[in-house]
């Protein structure tokens, strides 16, 4: 296992620490097809650092003819200022990728596959297998430099190609992930399929399967609304590692219909309200979420955005614009 872009990986193995683990800059805006300037991208960066986030996926190091709107991830990479504490993963899918990120100043990296072929082949142009065998030396190189390296398992839960997918499928492509050296496994529900029993059943049989509580992850796109409960499902099987997209954004331009990830301003809600710690302020995200709003041009679509937060002890509102 690695170690630099140290980020509170052994906190988050306490029963009560969750890790938010911020998806906006990369999946959030992946999609979007108006412009977005590196400044712009740079000053939302900020902001979720300040507003207490410890893992933000920066950008993504890809054909930029697949995703465009993230063509500038070399001079993004370059101009980022490193908040101390805080781990900036990209994305990369190759070793062209790999090369890129580490010349940019990248210090961890995700690498991302499927449960499904047929989504990988539009994702990334190859099978899983040979995904993992592309995987394979990326995954020495940052391992060689001490990176965090993470390996997503898209479609875990349904493919839009191919539809439902067996949840042992998902957690063996996990694994054969975990053997390739990645510290962490994140499970994707990509098009917002899942309900919180086939989160239950798939953690449950990822951990018999000998994955560590510890090392797994979910993203949830909220395509049908069940991204919270589905995050509720995942805490009470253990898991303690969260992804979300400040302002609700996000999709993947291979995963027609998949819509916005979980908001984080709705997930840090949730949990302050069971009362599991994650050092993010909620305000400031909201804020960091109005920024988003206003540079994509759209109404913060939110619930917490549309409603703000509200102080459980005084009933006062809290974080309203
Ligand atoms: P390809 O066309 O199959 O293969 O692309 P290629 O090797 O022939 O490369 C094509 C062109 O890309 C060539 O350039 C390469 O040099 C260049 P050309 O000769 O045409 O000018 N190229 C690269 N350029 C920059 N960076 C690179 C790179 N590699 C090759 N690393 C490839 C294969 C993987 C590059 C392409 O399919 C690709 O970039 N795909 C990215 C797709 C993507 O980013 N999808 C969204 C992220 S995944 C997601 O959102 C799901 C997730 O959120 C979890 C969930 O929701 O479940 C993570
Ligand atoms: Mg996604």
């Amino acid at each position: 296992m690695s170690a630099t872009g140290s980020a509170p990986n052994d906190r988050a193995q306490h029963g009560k620490y969750v890790r938010i683990y911020e998806v906006g800059p990369r999946d959030g805006l992946q999609n979007e097809t108006q412009p977005i300037s590196t400044q712009q991208k740079l000053e939302f960066l900020g902001l979720l650092a300040a507003a207490g986030v410890r893992e933000i996926e920066a950008t993504s190091f890809v054909s930029p003819k697949a995703i465009p709107q993230l063509a500038d991830a070399d001079s993004l990479m370059r101009a980022l200022p490193r908040v101390p504490g805080v781990r900036y993963p990209v994305l990369v899918p190759n070793m062209r990728g790999m090369e890129h990120a580490e010349a940019a100043g990248a210090d961890a990296i995700a690498v991302f596959t499927a449960a499904s072929d047929a989504f990988t082949q539009r994702n990334i142009g190859i099978t899983i297998e040979e995904s993992l065998a592309t995987f394979e030396p990326v995954l020495q190189r940052a391992g060689s430099l001490g990176w965090w390296q993470r390996g997503y398992v898209s479609t875990a839960f349904g493919c839009p190609y191919t539809g439902r997918v067996q949840p042992d499928r998902a957690v063996e492509v996990g694994l054969r992930l975990l053997e390739l050296g990645v510290d962490e496994v994140c499970f994707g529900d990509t098009i917002g399929v899942a309900v919180p029993g086939q989160v239950a059943e798939l953690t449950e049989l990822a951990i018999e399967a000998g994955t560590q509580r510890a090392r797994m992850a979910y993203h949830f796109h909220d395509t049908r609304g069940t991204a919270l409960a589905n995050v509720v499902a995942g805490l009470q099987g253990g898991v303690r590692c969260f992804d979300s997209a400040t302002g609700g954004t996000g999709g993947c331009p291979y995963a027609p219909g998949a819509a916005g990830n979980l908001a984080t301003e709705d997930l840090v809600y949730l949990l302050d309200g069971l009362g599991y710690e994650h050092g993010v302020r909620l305000e400031a995200v909201l804020e960091a979420a109005r920024f988003v709003a206003r540079t994509l041009g759209r109404p913060l679509a939110t619930k917490v955005g549309q409603a703000g937060g509200w102080d459980p002890k005084t009933g006062a509102p809290t974080g309203r614009a």
